[in-house]
């Protein structure tokens, strides 16, 4: 009998994403506040001959199983540094919208990893692990982490933000994935001659996180991102408009989109929220979800 591994591992919405001037390698410098919420995947490692990615899920079809899987990428690196042969099944159980900008690939990333550290014993540092991430890609640390917390650089370094409460989610899944390095074009178009300020962490919405307040919390939402994914997908308005008629306290894209973010006052209000929005049309689905949620977990 051949041991698995599982690790659940959550979705993130932005609930500040600043964004700076295009740096000279390309990235944006960033003001990036992560919070995790509870939508999870559930990565699954196998010892295997070779490395192979299986999905499960809903949206398993639109889930790339080959090396550029970001989950596959993480056993490599790991494999690689401890000369270990990446002799793993990964299976990712996909509950997170797909190209949805909240992170699902850099979740399965960091569910592999933890994974693989596991089955593999290496011992890496918690350090290691997180050094990893990030050359996995910006989002990847946080997905590792949890919780909440600030990234600065391209949004890799982080510290944690405290949180004084649990904040209620509805996540409204678009049809069809938005590509990220597509919306950062569309923000450097967009801010084309124009002087981009210094991203920086607003003071209001850290206050508002800590008191666990969620009427100051929607005051202090922004997404510099939001004016680009919908320059690149105008029917996102209706569903903003359609979440805000519905009582949500406030409503933006999440990271790159296309997916939007409802902010509401409980979870009654979410359900209700959650059931316009999908009645509405302007959405394929609408998915209910609390924050903070913890960070990447052995199951
Ligand atoms: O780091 P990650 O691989 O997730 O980034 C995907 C793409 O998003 C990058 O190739 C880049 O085009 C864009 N990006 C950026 N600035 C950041 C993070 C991501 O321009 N801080």
């Amino acid at each position: 009998m051949s041991e698995s591994i599982t690790v659940r591992v959550p979705a993130k919405v932005n609930v500040q994403l600043a964004v700076g001037a295009a740096r000279p390698d390309g990235f944006h410098g960033l003001a990036n506040v992560f919070l995790a919420v509870g939508l999870y995947d559930d990565v699954t490692v196998t010892p295997a001959d070779g490395l192979r990615v299986t999905c499960s899920g809903p949206d398993a079809a639109q889930v790339p199983l080959d090396a550029s899987n970001l989950a596959a990428r993480a056993a490599a690196v790991l494999a690689e540094r401890h000369g270990i042969a990446p002799d793993v099944h990964i299976h990712i159980a996909k509950d997170i919208p797909v190209a949805g900008g909240m992170a699902g690939g850099s979740a399965d990333a960091a569910g592999a990893l933890l994974a693989c550290d596991a089955l593999w014993a290496t011992g890496a540092t918690r350090e290691e692990l997180l050094a990893i991430c990030a050359e996995l890609g910006s989002d990847v640390p946080f997905s590792l982490v949890g919780g909440a917390a600030l990234g600065v650089g391209r949004g890799e370094q982080l510290t944690p933000v405290e949180v004084g409460g649990t904040f209620h989610w509805v996540f409204a899944v678009a049809d069809g994935g938005l590509s990220t390095p597509a919306v950062y074009r569309e923000f450097d178009r967009l801010t084309a001659g124009t002087q981009v300020p210094e991203p920086t962490a607003s003071a209001a919405l850290m206050e508002a996180l800590r008191a666990g307040d969620p009427v100051a919390l929607a005051a202090a939402l922004s997404n510099d991102l939001q004016a680009p994914a919908l320059s690149l997908r105008p029917s996102l308005a209706g569903t903003l408009a359609a979440g805000t008629a519905a009582g949500a306290l406030a409503a933006l894209v999440s990271g790159s989109g296309p997916t939007t973010a409802f902010l509401t006052e409980d979870e009654a209000s979410a359900r209700k929220v959650a059931d316009a929005l999908t009645a509405s049309g302007t959405c394929r689905t609408a998915r209910i979800a609390a924050s903070p949620a913890p960070g990447a977990t052995l199951r």
